[in-house]
């Protein structure tokens, strides 16, 4: 039987309703997830890393989005680097740990042997012709932004000075560069990385689905009640050594060539300092700050990075897409760089809150993901509690639109 045509994706994403969800075919056609790859994942920096993962010469990490699978690697001269992890030879994945310290990455295949400067140092029985310093590591982009470590696939990846400039007085006074991961956990999801995305980044499903989470949090409460505990956090703030600030150069807001970014900060329910289950501290107080102000910042860097800054502990989350119809969420916890586990902090606190919360996002985004393949799901109107959703669907058919073979 033949298949209707399908209208062609330039007119498809001009009729989408701002406002709306999304049309079927942006969750489940391979071209759109194609374009969704060339033009917002390869394109934008993705959190790999905290510097203190790689203190000393030799410590390296792998990091693997979708296809593309990255060496990131404090040099023996003291750089960090990141590599594609694909062999010059035959191109076979050449580091398979994690995690590690070496001075040498060998390919499991033929053996060819690659510094920690990604340089090809020994390979056997190559023609005269071959020059081995032809065949180093491809280089992949990396930026460090007060103690976290980007990586883009691409050789032109937008820049992130502004947001290394903005989010300086912040990221200071949470004592960014001096974290340490005291936790980190994946989460695989099946459904299309969209609907894990747009789901962080609204919290009109968190009074239903997340009980705990709404009983600290009060991002659901309406304008009014969420203005009165507003205010009292700010009266508390600049005694905790916090400055009140709000930064918002997000996505649509970032000139061309830019990594969008933003920064705000929003109260706790009254008898909460942090995110634990009784409201009591979990850490040790971050950076620079002398007390609690009951508040939790939340720092958004590019469209799949996403950071919540405690007074004593820090969460960060990264959404990527594994194919089509699966993505994880990769969650890392952090405490003070001086904290130790066991004495100043204990993980499974630390952890519990977002771990039982990303649980239950997993669970109603893989519901709706299977709503959404249905003959009888239509885009639908979006509410007031999903504004930062709505901007970000927007950017995304923006970056869509973008692509040399749609203009
Ligand atoms: S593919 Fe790596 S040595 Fe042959
Ligand atoms: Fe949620």
């Amino acid at each position: 039987m033949a298949m209707p045509n399908k209208r062609p994706i330039r007119e498809l994403i001009a009729c989408q309703k701002p406002g709306w969800s999304l049309e079927q075919r942006f969750y489940t056609d391979p071209e759109i997830y194609q374009l969704e790859l060339d033009q917002i994942i390869m394109r934008n920096w993705i959190f790999a890393a905290h510097a203190s993962e790689l203190a000393n010469p030799g410590d390296f990490k792998v990091v693997n989005v979708e296809n593309e699978s990255a060496i990131i690697v404090h040099g023996q001269d003291g750089l960090i680097r990141a590599f594609a992890n694909v062999c010059r030879h035959r191109g076979s994945l050449v580091c398979l740990e994690e995690t590690g310290n070496t001075r040498k990455f060998t390919c499991p295949y033929h053996g060819w042997v690659y510094n920690s400067e990604g340089e090809l140092v020994g390979m056997r029985d190559m023609p005269d012709e071959f020059h081995r310093e032809d065949y180093g590591l491809n280089t992949v982009s990396i930026a460090r932004v007060h103690g976290l470590i980007f990586i883009c696939f691409c050789d032109d990846p937008p820049t992130l000075e502004s947001a290394c400039r903005d989010l300086e007085v912040p990221m200071t006074m949470f004592g960014f560069p001096n974290l340490k991961v005291a936790a980190t956990k994946t989460y695989p999801i099946a459904a299309n990385w969209k609907l894990a995305v747009e789901n962080y980044q609204e919290c009109y499903h968190c009074a239903s689905a997340h009980v705990d989470y709404a009983k600290m949090h009060t991002l659901m409460l309406d304008d009014k009640k969420y203005e009165r505990v507003q205010s009292n956090m700010r009266d508390r703030m600049s005694a905790c050594g916090i400055t009140d600030m709000e930064i918002d150069r997000n996505e649509f807001l970032a000139p061309e060539g830019e990594q969008g970014y933003s920064y705000s900060r929003s109260a706790l329910f009254e008898d909460y300092k942090t995110g634990s289950k009784d409201g009591e501290p979990i850490a040790p107080l971050l950076g620079e700050l002398t007390d609690y102000d009951g508040g939790a910042s939340d720092i958004a860097f590019g469209p799949v990075n996403f950071f919540l800054a405690y007074s004593d502990h820090v969460v960060g989350y990264v959404f990527t897409p594994v194919d089509l119809e699966n993505c994880e969420c990769k969650v890392f916890w952090f405490v003070r760089g001086d904290a130790e586990e066991g004495k100043d902090y204990n993980v499974a606190d630390l952890m519990w809150l977002w771990d039982l919360t990303t649980y239950a996002d997993e669970k109603i985004i893989v519901d709706n993901w299977k709503g959404v393949r249905s003959r009888y799901y239509q885009p639908g109107l979006l509410s007031g509690m999903e504004r930062s959703e709505q901007r970000w669907l927007a950017w995304v058919l923006h970056e869509l639109r973008r692509a040399p073979h749609l203009q």
